[in-house]
């Protein structure tokens, strides 16, 4: 598994499931990419993960920008130039954005007001993120844009005078392998001038602050919301494909893989068994076949050392400036300037 790829705009959203799951399920070892987690269903889970107590990450990155958002913002807007350029934030994959007023708060105390570009594939997380801000921020301007970041070019729509400081928190970028996650914000440089700024958001990478245990009970929590997330993917396939997953047959697992830095959630087979996944308009019927024990791949979610974000950001023209960790050194946010 190495490209998240959402679906292509041409296709139907159930065309590029039904396109991605025959990929992902004829392929050896079998996986789904983790894009297919995030329907309606997939989406409301996503959203109680961040709130569980093992799930560190969401709380922390946020703890990060309480403690530190005006730092952030001040250290993006400095220039050594005489004139002090506006920000515009512009968010990558924003979601509904909670964290992200944090940050607006600080640009509109140091600025007066900010424009705020949220670019996210879906419509109805926009609308959320949009209202969520316009209700609480006084002196935000937001303009919403429907778009996937990884594949089409982002509709920045620069004013005169302004520096943009590009916001991918919440460690998206560990979704990718190390080849596409430089791909992805190579990409975001190529759009960029020079000047303006990136923060990332990445969850560390296990050491002597944070344990393999923990680290796993981040991707297996007590009350089984994650195995209901990763489970779910199977659940759209019958919703959307019309396919006969029995998901009493699976059983959610998450492992560290320590060669690759990350974290793997894999359904694991419980018994041998047979799927079919229907004919529809375009393809014939699949059937699948499981052994026991027998795994479908579904996410990594990539832990970063220093190094290796300073690594990644430097392979796609960005310099690193400065980091911020929580005191427990869970979570990094770095701000690096495009060159
Ligand atoms: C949204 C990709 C950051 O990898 O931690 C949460 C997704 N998967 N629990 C992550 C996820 C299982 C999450 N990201």
């Amino acid at each position: 598994m190495t490209t998240i790829l959402a679906p292509e705009p041409a296709l139907s959203v159930i065309q590029a499931v039904a396109h991605h799951a025959r990929i992902g399920l004829t392929s050896t070892p079998k996986s789904l990419s983790p894009w297919l987690f995030y329907d309606e269903v997939g989406s409301h889970l996503f959203e109680q993960i961040t709130e569980l107590p093992e799930y560190y990450l969401t709380r922390t990155e946020r703890s990060i920008f309480i403690d530190h958002a005006d730092e952030i913002i001040a250290r993006a807007a400095h220039t050594h130039s005489h004139h002090q350029p506006a920000l515009t934030l512009i968010e990558l994959g924003a979601g509904t954005a909670t964290k992200t007023g944090l940050l607006l708060a600080a640009a509109v105390r140091q600025q007066g007001s900010v424009v705020y570009q949220p670019v996210d594939v879906s419509e109805s997380a926009l609308a959320a993120a949009s209202a969520n801000i316009l209700a609480n921020i006084p002196g935000v301007t937001v303009r919403c844009q429907v778009a996937d970041y990884t594949r089409e070019p982002l509709p920045l729509n620069r004013l005169p005078n302004t520096r943009t400081l590009a916001l991918y928190i919440g460690s998206s970028i560990g979704n990718f392998d190390p080849i596409a996650a430089v791909e992805v914000l190579a990409n975001l440089r190529a759009q960029l001038q020079p000047g303006d700024m990136l923060l990332l958001g990445a969850d560390l990478a296990p050491g002597t602050h944070k344990s393999i245990p923990q680290l796993l009970a981040a991707y297996d929590d007590a009350a089984g919301i994650t195995a209901a997330f990763n489970l779910n993917i199977l659940a759209r396939l019958n919703r959307d494909l019309d396919a006969d997953f029995a998901l009493a047959n699976f059983r959610h697992q998450a492992r560290w893989n320590p060669t690759e830095s990350r974290i793997e959630m894999h359904l694991e087979s419980l018994i041998h068994q047979v799927v079919t996944i229907p004919a529809d308009s375009g393809s014939p019927s699949l059937t699948l076949t499981l052994e026991p024990g027998e795994t479908i791949h579904t996410e990594n979610s990539y832990k970063f050392t220093s190094a290796a974000i300073t690594t990644l950001l430097t392979s796609a023209d960005f310099i690193p400036t400065h980091t911020w960790q929580d005191p427990a050194a869970l979570f990094a946010v770095t701000l690096a300037t495009a060159i």
